[in-house]
């Protein structure tokens, strides 16, 4: 069962994720971060850029993986998640361009209809992972309908790194990178599995808005199950959900997550 971390609003739960990174890195200087793009995380980018810069962390041999892609777009489309991780990630923080990674970066447009390089490229970027030593911290946001990286509801617990066919809804969602006009967004893409994000030794979920509070009810005190992808956190040995009040507000046991929280030890961290 994930931690529950009820919070004010996007700063605080950024300061929370920025302090944990921020120790790990410091105990750690190769740690190894997976990304996500969206609004989920700036906060907590801009927090943890904060501290490095504060306390002078030497990041130089960090390394990333981001959690997904679009197919079809080239790595400079300003809306790729490559370009996204850079100008959200790399930059502010100061990262090694060369050891941040997207599933997508091997594409670089490659159309859907090149299947033997597409298909390729999931289980070499699982492989790139594993190479890595394994992510250490792994960022995600969480889309209206449950879904974790880019595995849409319906997608297989164990999965791995690969295509998948982008939901209407996530499509609709995202359309708001795009001029808000659904058809520049793209069908398809390629994620970290659910079996891929897993395997990450500590998850940390951030969720603001009620436009999220049906999926985090879901995927808190829902059951473990494919059609809410983000449920498979409950099966994590280390997770932590960071939510405001607004995607927090159909939780039903939130008076307990808040007093288990205000009660823990500091030295535990999340
Ligand atoms: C992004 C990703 C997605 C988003 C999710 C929420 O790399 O994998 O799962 O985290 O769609 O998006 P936001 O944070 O924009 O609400």
């Amino acid at each position: 069962m994930p931690e529950i971390i009820i919070v004010k609003n996007e700063a605080e739960a950024g300061d929370i994720y920025g302090r944990c990174v921020a120790d790990l890195i410091k105990a750690k200087p190769n740690a190894v971060l997976g990304l996500a793009t969206g609004s989920s995380p700036l906060a907590a980018y801009r927090s943890l850029a904060r501290i490095v810069k504060d306390e002078s962390i030497d990041v130089s041999q960090v390394q990333g993986f981001a959690l997904d892609e679009y197919i079809g777009l080239p790595l400079i489309h300003p809306e790729s998640y490559h370009a996204t991780i850079h100008r959200t990630v790399v930059e502010p923080l100061g990262l090694d361009p060369a050891k941040v990674h997207v599933p997508g970066d091997v594409l670089n447009g490659t159309p859907l209809e090149d299947g033997a390089k597409i298909a390729s490229a999931g289980p070499a970027y699982d492989a790139a992972i594993e190479a890595a030593g394994g992510i250490d911290v792994q960022i995600l946001g969480i889309g209206t309908d449950g879904h974790v990286g880019f595995n849409e509801p319906g997608s297989s617990l164990a999965s791995g790194t690969r295509v998948k066919t982008l939901a209407e809804q996530t499509r609709i969602d995202n359309a708001r990178f795009f001029d808000n006009d659904i058809n520049q967004v793209p069908t398809h893409c390629i994620t970290q599995g659910i079996g891929t994000i897993m395997k990450a030794r500590h998850l940390v979920l951030l969720a603001f808005g009620s436009g999220k509070a049906e999926a985090i009810e879901e995927t808190v005190e829902g059951g473990v199950s494919a059609f809410c992808p983000a449920s498979a956190l409950q099966m994590h040995p280390h997770a932590t959900i960071i939510v405001d009040e607004e995607a927090a507000s159909r939780l039903r046991h939130k008076d307990y997550y808040r007093y288990a929280y205000t009660h823990k030890p500091a030295w535990q961290g999340i």
